[in-house]
């Protein structure tokens, strides 16, 4: 399969990469390095050293014996992105190319924009480039389980049926975002499902629950295929700063009360739904919805998992309750379907513990690297 990846620079793009051109599949990619320099402007560095791209697409070609092709540009350059699709003719299309954090998108007017404008208008020319050049190709877009918030009720995957005065449908389930990141998600669905019904594109919806691990199965052992591993208050996800705050000797600092539960996978199983979903691709005219978690943990559980394994490899942490800076339900019911990767292949286990230790172990040799940003993983910006 011919498989074009866009974002193809970032935490999920690279070893994506690595995973489908070890399963032989053709593959290409588009970045604009957009977060390199995102996290550069929060002060902020990956804690795990990544190569430059000429490095990691010369490490690619002598591992799989053949190149990447690459195009730097952005999916706000609409002339271009049509061009590319034209000339690569791809079978799937993997679109990762978005800013995906809420606390970015949260810091001021200036990022709120800007996150919107580049997520939402950054999809809504790959639909119309698709339109024009490759309406057939199978488009799999990363979406987020936030796109749901923490509604009263089971979460199905992207629809449910509705009895309203008598009459029945299957409709769109809410999405009721919790932030303005999260909302850019919620306008590219819509933007999808329409461009499916009305261009008969062939789309997944991927509604994605938080990844975290620094390797897959598939990592070859040279440290130019590593990919990132962000901490700071806006890029770092909740494990990835109690990782790093472990390893640094900083209490893992908990928004509110920790009750928060949300859905976590690990690396290896993102790849291995994605690869599943390109495999097994919709109709023509077809927008289907995946829910995409391994399970369901709460703030708190995560916290004390890494905590344990700190202690299990000779770092004793602390964990402090810090105010939250966010709007959030902090006691709520959540309870989301996953069953549409299961039938397709998918087997969940709990790999929680094995994969924070490898975080950690992973981490722990770049200590002196991460204890200057140490300021970094404490939260400034606030939601309301
Ligand atoms: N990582 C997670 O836990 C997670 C969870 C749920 C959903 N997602 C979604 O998955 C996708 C990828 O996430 P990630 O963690 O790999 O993020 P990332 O920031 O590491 O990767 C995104 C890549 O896209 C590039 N990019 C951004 N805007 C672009 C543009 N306009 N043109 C070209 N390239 C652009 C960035 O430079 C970056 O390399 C995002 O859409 C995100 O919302 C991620």
């Amino acid at each position: 399969m011919n498989v074009l990846i866009l974002g193809v620079d970032g935490y999920l793009g690279w070893p994506l990469a690595q995973w489908l051109a070890a399963a032989g599949h053709t593959v290409c990619g588009v970045d604009n390095f957009l977060r390199r320099k995102a996290v550069q402007e929060m002060g902020s560095i990956s804690a795990i050293p990544i190569a430059d791209w000429a490095d990691r697409a010369s490490a690619f070609e002598a591992c799989y014996s053949r190149p990447i092709t690459f195009y730097e540009t952005s999916l706000l350059d609409y002339e271009r992105l049509v061009a590319i699709l034209g000339e690569m003719v791809p079978d799937a299309i993997v679109h990762l190319g978005e800013i995906p954090s809420a606390a970015y998108s949260m810091r001021d007017a200036e990022h709120a924009a800007l996150t919107q404008h580049n997520n939402v208008i950054g999809s809504l020319n790959l639909l119309w480039a698709m339109r024009a050049a490759c309406p057939d190709a199978h488009l799999l877009k990363l979406g987020t389980m936030g796109e749901y918030g923490t509604p009263n009720i089971a979460i199905p995957e992207g629809f449910f049926e509705v009895e309203f005065r008598g009459r029945k449908d299957i409709l769109p389930f809410p999405r009721q975002a919790g932030s303005i990141y999260h909302l850019s998600k919620v306008h590219d669905s819509h933007n999808a499902l329409f461009a499916a019904k009305t261009w008969g594109l062939r789309i997944t919806d991927v509604m994605q629950g938080v990844v975290y691990g620094t390797r897959t199965d598939r990592t070859p052992p040279d440290e130019r295929f590593a990919t990132r591993l962000d901490f700071d208050e806006c890029f770092g996800t909740a494990i990835n700063r109690f990782v790093c705050q472990a390893v640094i000797d900083c209490p893992l600092t908990i928004y509110g009360s920790g009750s928060q539960t949300r859905g976590f996978l690990p690396l290896s199983d993102s790849l291995r739904c994605l690869e599943l979903a390109l495999l097994n691709p919709p109709n023509r005219g077809e927008y289907r919805v995946f829910n995409q978690f391994e399970y369901t943990y709460s703030i708190s559980a995560l916290a004390d998992v890494v905590k344990q394994e700190a202690t299990a490899l000779g770092m004793p942490a602390q964990i402090e309750h810090l105010a939250n800076p966010r709007s959030e339900c902090e006691e709520h019911f959540y309870q989301p379907d996953r069953e549409h990767l299961v039938r397709l292949g998918y087997e969940p286990h709990d790999h929680l513990t094995q994969v924070v230790r490898g975080m950690l172990e992973d981490v722990r040799v770049h200590r002196s690297r991460i204890e200057p940003y140490a300021q970094n993983m404490r939260p400034s910006i606030q939601w309301s």
